[in-house]
């Protein structure tokens, strides 16, 4: 608890990156933000200016100017009714509803689709099992069963086999609530959920009367990368949760999508859990106009980071392998001896913010940034640190 907190006060950040590891990272790296335009970070999810109050608050002045129409009364109206129907509409689904972050997004859904059945099947390696602290269980009164230890990917057949020890193992019998899964899974480094085993898993759970949740915080990257559409991926689930900060640039937020018979309820319970907020339109504002090209600016960013990926790796000094079934995470190796630090700090000096290495490889997340630089200025730039840290 103290840890994260120092952490969030040293970082002064919205934008958490993608790793724990990350995280202690970005506490020595990123602490205060300083504004560049060209700046390119290789492992935040977006750009890392969003974090700054200056380029923040002059993005919404211009947001603003003019308009009359964009404020909220307690999450009603405004920029946040427009998001909800933004939203809706992205996802096919009857209603959509601004939540103040992912985690009680996740939770509230879970809470109401389980109703009064306890059992949560979930990925051991997801957010909710991971980095809720233990809500589910603490605040909800529900059971975490995780599935799948140590991997992204479940299959039908290991949920079924799940579901059939719990139910024949107990005397007195408590209900299955919901199936979870995250996708893409970020403490994999976003491996992405195998599609043709979700549909499986859907028609399953439709069948048998269960409930199905997606944690989708980073959707709109598995879609990008998978090429299925967010609808697609939202047509196999009952709730659906959006970042708003991770790819839309919004100081923090979360989206949760669903039936209205879901949906209606967690106006409720958000003011229960003390979320309910009096003006929540500089969250959903910025979101919304970051909403409008996200599917574009995320196919370019693919497309851009392929191409450098390929560069790279006709380079001498530097490779990258690409995480097996992942999305916009990879791994950076460099080649030879270098002194890490001098090369890291090098970069830093001319906007280019890169990861620290972990058994000789370095996690590298390409983010629209990458949008901003030529790649083979790019690589030059990252050659010309590499001659200078190197060692040997
Ligand atoms: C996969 C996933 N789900 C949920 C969350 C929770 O989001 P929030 O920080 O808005 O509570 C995160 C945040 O890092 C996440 O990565």
């Amino acid at each position: 608890m103290s840890n994260r907190r120092t952490f969030l006060k040293g970082a002064a950040i919205a934008a958490v990156p993608l790793m724990l590891d990350f995280r202690r990272t970005a506490t020595s790296l990123l602490s205060p933000v300083v504004y560049n335009a060209d700046e390119i970070n290789f492992f935040f999810d977006g750009d890392r200016n969003y974090t700054d109050p200056e380029f923040y608050s002059k993005k919404l002045a211009e947001l603003t100017k003019g308009a009359k129409d964009q404020a909220d009364f307690y999450g009603q109206g405004g920029s946040v009714s427009a998001l909800e129907q933004a939203f809706a509409g992205i996802t096919g689904k009857e209603k959509a509803i601004f939540v103040p972050s992912g985690t009680m997004a996740n939770q509230l859904a879970l809470k109401i689709l389980s109703g009064n059945n306890t059992k949560i099947f979930i990925q051991e390696t997801s957010h909710i099992f991971r980095d809720e602290a233990d809500a589910a269980q603490s605040v909800h009164g529900k059971r975490l069963i995780p599935l799948a230890k140590g991997l992204g990917n479940f299959t039908l057949e290991e949920l079924k086999e799940s579901i059939d020890y719990h139910n024949q193992g107990e005397v007195f019998k408590s209900g299955i609530g919901v199936i979870s899964i995250e996708n893409p899974v970020r403490r994999m480094d976003g491996q992405l959920f195998n599609f043709d085993e979700m549909k499986k898993i859907s028609a399953y759970c439709k069948e048998h009367g269960y409930k199905l949740h997606l944690d989708g915080a980073r959707l709109h990257i598995a879609s990008s990368y998978s090429g299925i559409p967010v609808k697609d991926y939202a047509a196999c689930f009952d709730t659906v949760y959006i970042s708003l900060y991770k790819y839309l640039g919004s100081a923090g937020g979360a989206i949760l999508c669903g039936d209205a018979t879901v949906i209606d309820q967690i106006p409720h319970w958000i003011k229960v859990y003390g979320g309910n907020m009096f003006q929540n339109w500089p969250y959903a504002l910025m979101a919304l106009q970051n909403l409008k090209d996200i599917e574009k600016r995320l196919s370019d960013t693919r497309q851009k980071g392929e191409e450098f990926t390929a560069l790279i790796n006709q380079s001498d000094e530097f490779q990258i392998s690409k995480i097996t079934g992942g999305t916009n995470v990879c791994d950076l190796t460099i080649r030879g001896s270098i002194d890490f630090k001098k090369f890291n700090d090098l970069l830093r000096e001319k906007g280019i913010l890169m990861g620290r290495p972990a058994k000789g490889t370095i996690k590298t997340l390409i983010n629209e940034t990458i949008l901003k630089r030529d790649g083979l200025e790019l690589l030059k730039t990252m050659k010309e640190a590499y001659n200078k840290a190197k060692t040997a």
